[in-house]
Order: C-alpha cells, then sequence, then structure tokens
C-alpha cells in the first residue's frame, strides 16, 4: 500500500505524547482534570433541541438534503448577520451553509490553493488553516502573532514577493488561542492590504458570541470594501454549544462562497435538515442563552487567570473567546510544562507549540470545564506551585 505524499508530509500530531500520559493515568483509575479542549460544557438551549427532535419526526427530512442548505436557513443567517453586526447579505448568493465551520475551512484550500502555491497563516494559530494548505499541495508562509503587536498579525512585514505570490490570507478573532481580539481598524487596513495584492481574506470567527465585560466583538464583514477580498467563517458551536451537531456558515465574497459551493457540492451532500431547522430556531429564536453563558464563563476566566497569575502564569483575561493564554514560566517549554502539571497534579492544558512555533512560550486553558471540575482544577493548580523546585532538580 503506498500512501499519498500529502498525508505523509502532515506534521506530526503534537500532542499524541500528552494523550499518551493521559491514558495512562486514567488506566491507573488517577482522575484528570482537563482544560485542554474548547467544546462547551453546558448543554445546546432546550428550544433548539425541541426544534430538532420536530423536525427528526417529519419523514421530509429523513432523505438527501439540499447540498447549498435550505433557503430559510440561508436567509435566517443573512437576518443574524443584519440584526447583530448591521451587515446586509444575498441570502442565496453571499451565504453557504457548512457541515460546522472547519469543514468549509479545510475544504477552501481547494479553491484557491494549486500545488506550489502560498496561504498567508496566523502563528499560533488553529492548526487548518496550514493543514488545509498542505492537503491542496501549498504551503503555508506563517505570520507571528505577538503580544507586542497585540497578537495582531504585522502586515507591514510581509515581504512583498510573499505578498504577491500569496492566494488566501487567513486570520482569526476573537483569537484561538490567545483570546486577542481585533478591532475594526485593523479589518480596514486588512481590506486595503488584500486590494493591493490581490489576496482572498478568510476570516474564521466563531468566537464571536462569547465575550465579555460587555465588549462586543464585530465582523471582518462590517469593514469598508470587505465583501470584494474576502469571507468569514462563522459557527453555531460555540455560540449555542452546538459542537455536536455540526454547522456553521460562510458569508461574504459571492465569487469565493460560489467555488466552496463547487467543491463541497462534489464532495458532501449537505446538513441533515432536522439540524438544519435547529439552527434556524437558535439564529432567529430567544437569544438570552448568550449572555447566561458568557456570565458563566466570565467568572471561570476571572478565576482561572486568577490563579495562573498566582502561581508564576502570567495571564490577561481575555476580552473574548473561551481561552485563556498563559505565560509559561522560565526553565519551563510549553510541552515541559504541560507534561508537568499533568505528572505532578493531573491538570491537563494545551502546550502553545501545539499552534506554532510562536506559541512557544505559553499553555492554553480551555474555560469549558464544569464548575465541580474546575474548582478542583483550580486547587490541584495551587498545589502544584508547591511542587516546582521537583521540577527544577530535575533539569
Ligand atoms: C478558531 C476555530 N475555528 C473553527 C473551529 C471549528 O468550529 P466548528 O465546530 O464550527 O467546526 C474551532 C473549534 O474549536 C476554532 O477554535
Amino acid at each position: 500500500m503506498k500512501i499519498a505524499r500529502r498525508i505523509e508530509n502532515l506534521p506530526p500530531y503534537l500532542f499524541v505524547e500528552v494523550i499518551k500520559k493521559i491514558n495512562a493515568k486514567k488506566a491507573r483509575g488517577e482522575e484528570v482534570i482537563s482544560f485542554a479542549i474548547g467544546d462547551p460544557d453546558m448543554p445546546t438551549p432546550p428550544h433548539i433541541i425541541e426544534r430538532l427532535c420536530q423536525a427528526a419526526q417529519d419523514p421530509a427530512n429523513h432523505r438527501y438534503p439540499e447540498s447549498e442548505g435550505l433557503p430559510e436557513l440561508h436567509q435566517a443567517i443573512a437576518k443574524w448577520y443584519e440584526k447583530r453586526f448591521g451587515v446586509s447579505l444575498d441570502p442565496d448568493k453571499e451565504v453557504l451553509p457548512l457541515i460546522g465551520a472547519k469543514e468549509g475551512i479545510a475544504h477552501i484550500a481547494l479553491c484557491f490553493i494549486d500545488p506550489g502555491d502560498i496561504a498567508l497563516v496566523p502563528d499560533p494559530g488553529y492548526p487548518v488553516y496550514s493543514v488545509g494548505t498542505m492537503l491542496a499541495g501549498g504551503s503555508p508562509y506563517y505570520l507571528p502573532l505577538t503580544k507586542e503587536n497585540n497578537f495582531l498579525p504585522d502586515l507591514d512585514v510581509i515581504p512583498e514577493n510573499i505578498a504577491e505570490k500569496a492566494k488566501l490570507l487567513w486570520i482569526n478573532y476573537p483569537n484561538n488561542p490567545t483570546g486577542a481580539v481585533a478591532d475594526l481598524d485593523f479589518f480596514n487596513k486588512l481590506v486595503k492590504f488584500a486590494q493591493q495584492h490581490n489576496l482572498a481574506v478568510c476570516h474564521d470567527t466563531p468566537y464571536t458570541e462569547v465575550a465579555f465585560d460587555g465588549y462586543r466583538p464585530v465582523s471582518f464583514m462590517q469593514a469598508d470594501g470587505a465583501k470584494e477580498v474576502g469571507v468569514e467563517f462563522h459557527s453555531l458551536s460555540k455560540s449555542y454549544n452546538m459542537t455536536g451537531w455540526r454547522i456553521g456558515m460562510t458569508v461574504g465574497n459571492a465569487t469565493m462562497i460560489n467555488a466552496l459551493k463547487t467543491v463541497k457540492s462534489n464532495m458532501d451532500s449537505g446538513i441533515p435538515q432536522a439540524i438544519q431547522y435547529a439552527a434556524i430556531e437558535a439564529l432567529t429564536g430567544p437569544q438570552d442563552c448568550i449572555q447566561q453563558h458568557n456570565a458563566i464563563y466570565q467568572r471561570r476566566r476571572d478565576l482561572v487567570v486568577d490563579m495562573l497569575n498566582d502561581i508564576g502564569l502570567e495571564a490577561e483575561p481575555p476580552r473574548a473567546s473561551l481561552y485563556v493564554w498563559a505565560k509559561v514560566p522560565e526553565g519551563y517549554t510549553s510541552v515541559d510544562l504541560a507534561n508537568d502539571l499533568l505528572e505532578q497534579v493531573g491538570v491537563v492544558v494545551t502546550p502553545g507549540i501545539g499552534y506554532g512555533q510562536n506559541g512557544e512560550g505559553y499553555v492554553r486553558l480551555s474555560l469549558t470545564i464544569p464548575d465541580a471540575g474546575l474548582v478542583k482544577g483550580l486547587s490541584r493548580l495551587a498545589g502544584w506551585r508547591n511542587t516546582r523546585n521537583k521540577f527544577r532538580a530535575k533539569k
């Protein structure tokens, strides 16, 4: 059997060792508290589930869905964008439902990237931007996100020849893993940069509804001319605790949407229709669940950030997203720290290096941990402080 080079050339999965260690601990009957995964722990709100169950009873929804999604869902997405961001979209040409944002993010590379092409990708970043590029035969050119630049890419330092050659530019705000946010000034600048270099912009933004202290993240689509240069990927996963149902959307530039439609219509057969009806309910029904979830995440955020600073892992409270991006204390790499927390106190955090070279020096903690686990996890972190000398002695 000869596996394709496109698979063999993918970077190794960096969490393999950590996962092995977690499983070994669990096999010994030890309890592990995980701050690793950004998967909302609270259930999908009941009115959305009710609509899903109702739609599941209707035989019309037992058949192949239309690949492009129900027209009513296109309309619900357009209305939601209008209401939430004041952005008007043509539901037919500028909206496309997805089987979760991840699916569209991976597939859009096939619309733009031929072998040898370049995509500009943030580092640290959600790994699918670079892996999608590589699966299409292209190469990512990494844009460092540093604290000094508020975890925004510095467009002015991208070499001219790279910007000219690149076809796609990825960004993601509110950001995973850093929790950073971007404002309209940055998005306006990005539109100009994309126009200058004939780039297609993909803004991945599943966390606009997870925000704290009254902050309301903006959409890239609000920037002047955004629709001429790019699309935005969005998701119901985090806004409505719907990760398990797999539903998201892309909106914006009609040519890009049409290209993605072409790829998808040849690869998948759409989103199960009952789930589409649930999504319509989520987008058009009562929105108070968002405030309720955010109040819980905000309380957890404050507890986590306080504890991290207490034990010497410098962290600032994020204004949005589900993540706290904490600085690794001197003497540790991000993998060292993740391993040590797991070994000493059975707490799992994600090493920053897993998100790219510029993620080194940080670990990510997710706020999607139920309160009982959170309390236990925090007290274990407090206990870890006393074990740090052991690590130093071992080195
Ligand atoms: C930045 C980012 N984009 C996309 C996704 C995937 O979203 P979905 O569940 O809609 O596929 C995630 C999930 O964690 C994410 O963090």
